[in-house]
């Protein structure tokens, strides 16, 4: 596949779960033909550090930071000022962390930055759920964070297969919404366990999705993203 990338990859958005920079550069010069924003995330990002947002962005690709920040206001919006400054495209914060750290986050991003709100994480079951202390249903838990999230103006948000279209339905058109934990038909479950197939998820109302390993562990991650490509086509 050396032709331009088509539309369909433009939706995709590779996870960069590599532990060097040197992997995850390797990566980024295959497939920066044909994709152009990847994921950075908290093994790559503790390693590595900002150099290595800045070694991605200066091959042209888009960094998606996911470092799903969770802290008092004043320092969420003291961080997502220095990913304003770093470059970065899209950056996720907990939602969890209530409407003031929400709001100071949305008040300090760029025009360029999108933020991105994870709900309830996915490892997450109803009874781990309620030993936090929250006694509601979980869909209910996800729809009352990512309308908080919407209404004190996050760009988007985290959501898993299941949740997406439920979200799409509920929430503003302009939210958008990026999706984990998919895998081709072809491709291994690894540890995740409630996947969809790229094409059911983009179905259901993604805007993007993050697929890791069916690409990253592949043995040509290139051709990988092609069949993933035709599939979303088809
Ligand atoms: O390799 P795989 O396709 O499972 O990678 C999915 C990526 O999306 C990983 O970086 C993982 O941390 C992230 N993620 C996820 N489920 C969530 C949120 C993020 O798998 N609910």
């Amino acid at each position: 596949m050396n032709s331009r990338p088509e539309a369909t990859s433009a939706k995709i958005i590779v996870a960069l779960d590599v532990p060097t920079r040197a992997e995850a550069l390797r990566l980024v010069e295959q497939l920066s033909p044909h994709i152009s924003i990847f994921k950075i995330g908290l093994q790559l990002y503790t390693a590595e550090g900002p150099e290595m947002v800045r070694a991605v962005l200066a091959t042209g690709a888009r960094v998606f930071l996911d470092l799903k920040l969770h802290d008092i206001p004043n320092t969420v919006a003291r961080a997502i000022e220095s990913a304003n400054e770093l470059g970065v495209h899209m950056l996720t914060i907990h939602l969890s962390g209530g409407r003031a750290m929400i709001e100071a986050a949305v008040a300090a991003r760029s025009e360029s930055l999108a933020l991105l709100g994870v709900t309830v994480l996915t490892s997450m079951d109803q009874s781990a759920l309620r030993e936090t202390g929250i006694a509601g249903a979980m869909s209910e838990q996800v729809l009352k964070l990512a309308q908080l999230g919407a209404a004190a103006g996050i760009n988007g948000l985290v959501a898993s297969p299941q949740e997406v279209r439920m979200l799409r339905d509920k929430l503003p058109a302009q939210i958008t919404l990026v999706v984990p934990g998919i895998r081709p038909a072809w491709a291994e479950k690894a540890d995740q366990k409630r996947v969809m197939t790229p094409r059911d998820t983009l179905v259901a109302g993604a805007d993007y999705l993050v697929i890791g390993r069916p690409i990253t562990a592949h043995s040509d991650p290139v051709e990988a993203v092609r069949r993933i490509s035709e599939e979303l086509q088809s």
